[in-house]
């Protein structure tokens, strides 16, 4: 019985070092040299896996090496019975707060401007956004929107969040639901996007979303690219409704050269890397996973398929 990798962006004998490290006995095969697909009981995947998972006929369970899964849901192979799980580490917790904490200080404090007064060698003090007037808005307050949430907290910041289901998090007002979205949009100074892509997030931020920020919000988004009208954002940048954008998610990975945010002045973005995997955390709950499903035992941060994450 095996446990098969399909890795698309990734070093896969990265993951392969891993887990022989941590499990030697345990047989990995790679996709697509699969030699025995009837041995295969768990399917480890990062990046967006496009073949038939019916081949495997032994198949008991599917991770995501990552906090996401909509690019394995993507796929209508699976089995309605095959539990789905997702990685869930403090690990990438700690990289993805300090990506949203440095987009948020950046733009309070303007580091950016001062790295162009450097170069022309100019002696200037950028005009600074009072704490008073600046609250950050979370829009999705699962583990990673928490986690940021409490760095922030810990600054000195106003931070409000935007869930599904109420959160209970100290000293962070949590807005509800579709009834309170508006009200929650019209506070964020500062809007990060954590939330999961599904069909009911697919292209939220758009014009209408844009529109009930306060004028000069800025947008961070760290989710998924496909939940942001590329067009819209830049509108509103231009017309002077938003102050600019960070962005680390993209509709299309790599971003194609062509692109307007590449050269947009308002526009900040990094290539995918706000919070990457910790290999050996990642493995090890893989690892546990293939345990808990040989023993029928309850899986470690299985997704639900209906909700989408
Ligand atoms: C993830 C990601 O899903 O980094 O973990 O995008």
């Amino acid at each position: 019985m095996s446990i098969m990798l399909f890795c698309e962006v990734f070093d896969p004998h990265v993951w392969l070092d891993a887990f022989k490290k941590a499990a030697p006995s345990v047989a990995i095969e790679f996709w697509p040299n699969v030699k025995h697909k009837g041995e295969v009981e768990l399917i480890a995947v990062w990046g967006k896996p496009t073949f038939d998972f019916g081949q495997f006929s032994h198949l008991k369970c599917i991770s995501s090496l990552g906090a996401g899964v909509d690019h394995i849901l993507a796929n209508d192979t699976i089995p309605s019975d095959i539990p789905i799980t997702r990685v869930v580490d403090p690990g990438m917790w700690q990289q993805m707060s300090e990506y949203v904490v440095f987009a948020v200080i950046e733009h309070r404090r303007r580091f950016f401007g001062y790295l162009q007064g450097q170069q022309n060698k100019s002696w200037i003090k950028q005009s600074e956004i009072d704490l008073e007037d600046y609250t950050i808005g979370i829009m999705g307050l699962g583990s990673l929107g928490q986690d940021a949430a409490r760095c922030l907290k810990a600054l000195g910041y106003n931070v409000i969040g935007w869930s599904r289901t109420k959160k209970d998090l100290p000293g962070v007002h949590s807005f509800v639901g579709d009834d309170e979205f508006s009200e929650f949009l019209s506070r964020s100074n500062v809007l990060i996007c954590f939330l999961p892509l599904t069909d009911d997030t697919r292209f939220i931020m758009d014009k209408a979303l844009f529109s009930k920020l306060p004028k000069g919000a800025y947008v961070i988004n760290v989710a998924r690219g496909q939940m942001l009208v590329d067009e819209d954002l830049i509108e509103a940048i231009d017309q002077g409704h938003l102050s600019g954008a960070f962005l680390d998610v993209f509709q299309r990975e790599p971003l194609e050269p062509e692109h307007p945010f590449w050269t947009h002045p308002k526009i900040h973005m990094t290539p995918h890397m706000s919070s990457n995997p910790v290999v050996e955390n990642a493995v090890a709950q893989v690892l546990e996973n293939y345990d808990r499903v040989k023993k029928s035992k309850l899986l470690l941060h299985e997704v639900k398929r209906n909700q989408g994450y």
